[in-house]
């Protein structure tokens, strides 16, 4: 949702502020703005609505000496309570100027706060949520037993919240530190020397330094330039357990590494991505080996106990769970329901101890996601992350953890988070089907041959994206594109259209071809763009000569056709407009390539129309609100 940064240090804080910012601009592009604090009791606040080229362009405007000082903060915004304008922009300050705050999440009881202060004739300046928190930081700072004490002031406001939140305070009298806390949204401090950070995420100081600490629930951080004091709200020490790690991504992997977006280089780092999560999950022994999760604090006892799986998650983790549902079954027997998370929890699904609940995430931040995961441990369910962020909020929660190694995925529409969720779905398949006995360790040796081959078939085809561009651009301007699949060729197409409707604004459907006839048939006119997945000609023959009558349909009744298809299935090229030849693989692990030339498509669509496609108008890279 929003990031944050704040530093306190020895060097110009506004550059570090800025250009953690432009870091962190795919978490909220709304509105930007900076705190500065001068050392001498002076704040000087800059912010601005849109993106942050507007606010940098005010600062250059205001000049860098406005801004001098060396404590500072920032905050790039995804609007939640209030338009995305000037005045709603962060940081928000106090009557006196002297406090500010930073916010991401929401303050529930934000409302009964606001009359509190309106009653004591406290005049609020935004609609905000957020800046009820820093009037009742002056107010505890002015009066009562925090007066005077900056942190404990911050402290006792904390405690009164109720919502998710990360909230960052500063305040002119007490340059030297800043006071920040979190509770269900991301925080995470830097260890820098004679200076230190605190972020939404590393990529924000990955630049200064690699040393870390993820901060946990309902905990509160002072930082100052020579160190940290980590507590819980109530100001103890005690129990507040943090977790210092070691950032392992450098800076180019968070950066564009030449391409005009990030979105096109993480297509372009599938193939590692793929290989990466799978590396050092199998173990090799005698008879033939073994699969191995992350943090795995479920038994092989409790995995055998298991009757039924249900995987949440939402947006293109949905869909990569969808898929999940066909290895699971077929290779466990066990019966697998795929829900969105969003509904999962509101209605009264029939859960206990021995269902898995699998969670799917590419940020471990969701809030849905994460609510589901609540909702199944409440009922006794055992959970299962999937997961792209090391130590999020979903995987700490959880009872065991699949980590996507794909790094960080900063293109606010998911392509190689989706690919690595859809390898991991695959792992964890296995991890049951042997825990279950359902397949012999030589035949789980045997699949996971497979997958490892998967990522030099993805590499290839990343090769059909001239092609796939070339017709992106002739269809450009269209206004509906149909996505027609079936089997593991159906949440593909739904994918397909999720991604094109998100960058490029297009109305876009997926389909079960097989519901063809059901209903969209009479939306096919003559000319309307249809993409179809086909299965392998090889594998189930049923599937693919369903899908060829499918397609027959369609051409006659006047639609252009855009077909996948298994290198040298020749049956299908007469029925195809434009064909996309990808090579051949295993049905299951099939979608692994089919997917890209649909990322390609859309992304290569969105910008022919002139669109930003890392940040696509409305969206925000990790939803930490419902
Ligand atoms: C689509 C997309 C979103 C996310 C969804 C879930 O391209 O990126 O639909 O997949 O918001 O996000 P995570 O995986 O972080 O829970």
């Amino acid at each position: 949702m929003c990031g944050i940064v704040g530093y306190v240090g020895y060097r110009d804080a506004l550059g570090i502020v800025v250009d953690a910012l432009r870091r962190m601009e795919y978490r909220g592009y709304d509105s930007a703005g900076v705190a500065i604090l001068d050392g001498t009791g002076g704040l000087t606040v800059e912010r601005k609505a849109g993106r942050l080229a507007n606010l940098e362009a005010e600062l250059a405007e205001s000049g860098a000496a406005v801004f001098a000082g060396s404590t500072g903060m920032g905050h790039t915004r995804w609007a939640t309570h209030g338009a995305p304008t000037d005045r709603n922009a962060h940081p928000h300050r106090d009557l006196s100027g002297k406090v500010a705050v930073v916010h991401n999440g929401i303050i529930e009881n934000f409302a009964p706060l606001r009359r509190e202060l309106e009653e004591a004739g406290v005049e609020l300046r935004s609609d905000t949520d957020t800046e009820v928190t820093v009037h009742l930081v002056a107010r505890a700072y002015a009066v009562g037993p925090t007066a005077g004490d900056f942190a404990a002031s911050a402290l006792s406001v904390l405690r009164r919240l109720e919502g998710a939140f990360t909230l960052v305070f500063t305040h002119a009298d007490h340059p030297d530190q800043i006071v920040a806390a979190r509770r269900s949204t991301p925080l995470v401090v830097g260890v820098g020397r004679g200076e230190m950070f605190i972020a939404s995420d590393v990529t924000a100081f990955i630049e200064h330094t690699r040393d870390a600490i993820e901060l946990g629930q309902d905990q509160a951080v002072v930082i100052t330039a020579d160190g940290y004091r980590v507590t819980d709200f109530a100001g103890s020490e005690a129990g507040a357990r943090t977790r210092p790690f070691t950032i392992d991504w450098d800076l180019a992997a968070a950066e564009k590494g030449g391409h005009d977006y990030f979105m096109l280089k993480e297509i372009e780092e599938q193939p590692a991505g793929v290989a990466d999560t799978l590396i050092g999950h199998f173990s090799h022994d005698r008879d033939g080996g073994r699969i191995v999760l992350d943090e795995q604090r479920l038994t092989d006892q409790e995995l055998r106990e298991i009757d039924k799986v249900f995987v949440v998650a939402c947006g293109s983790s949905y869909h990569a769970g969808l898929l999940a549902k066909y290895a699971i079954e077929h290779w466990t027997r066990l019966p697998v329901e795929v829900e969105l998370a969003s509904e999962f929890r509101y209605r009264d699904p029939v859960l206990d101890r021995s269902t898995l609940v699998v969670a799917i995430s590419q940020s471990g931040e969701t809030a849905d996601t994460l609510e589901a995961v609540r909702h199944a441990k409440e009922q006794k369910a055992r959970v299962l992350a999937i997961c792209n962020t090391n130590g999020a909020q979903i995987p700490r929660e959880s009872d065991a953890v699949l980590y996507t190694r794909t790094g960080p995925e900063i293109g606010v529409a998911s392509t190689k988070a989706f690919l690595a969720q859809v390898t991991a779905n695959y792992l964890l398949g296995l991890a049951l089907a042997q825990a279950r006995g359902t397949k012999y360790p030589d035949e789980v040796a045997r699949e996971f041959a497979e997958l490892e081959a998967m990522p030099k078939l993805v590499a290839r085809v990343l090769e059909t994206a001239p092609q796939v561009r070339a017709i992106a651009r002739e269809l450009a301007q269209v206004r509906t594109v149909l996505f027609l699949g079936r089997h593991v060729g159906y949440p593909v197409a739904l994918e397909g259209a999720l991604k094109l409707k998100e960058l490029a604004y297009i109305h876009a459907e997926g389909f079960a071809a097989g519901e063809l006839k059901h209903g969209p048939i009479a939306l096919i006119e003559d000319g309307l763009p249809v993409i179809v997945v086909m299965p392998s000609p090889k594998g189930r023959t049923v599937l693919h000569s369903k899908l060829l009558s499918n397609i027959r349909e369609i051409q006659a009744r006047g639609a252009r056709t855009i077909v996948i298809a298994e290198e040298g299935d020749e049956t299908v090229r007469p029925f195809a407009d434009h064909l996309i030849e990808i090579p051949a693989a295993p049905t299951l692990f099939q979608p692994l390539l089919s997917t890209i030339p649909l990322q390609v498509f859309a992304a290569e669509v969105a910008q022919t129309r002139g669109y930003d496609i890392d940040k696509p108008r409305n969206l925000a890279k990790s939803v930490t609100v419902e």
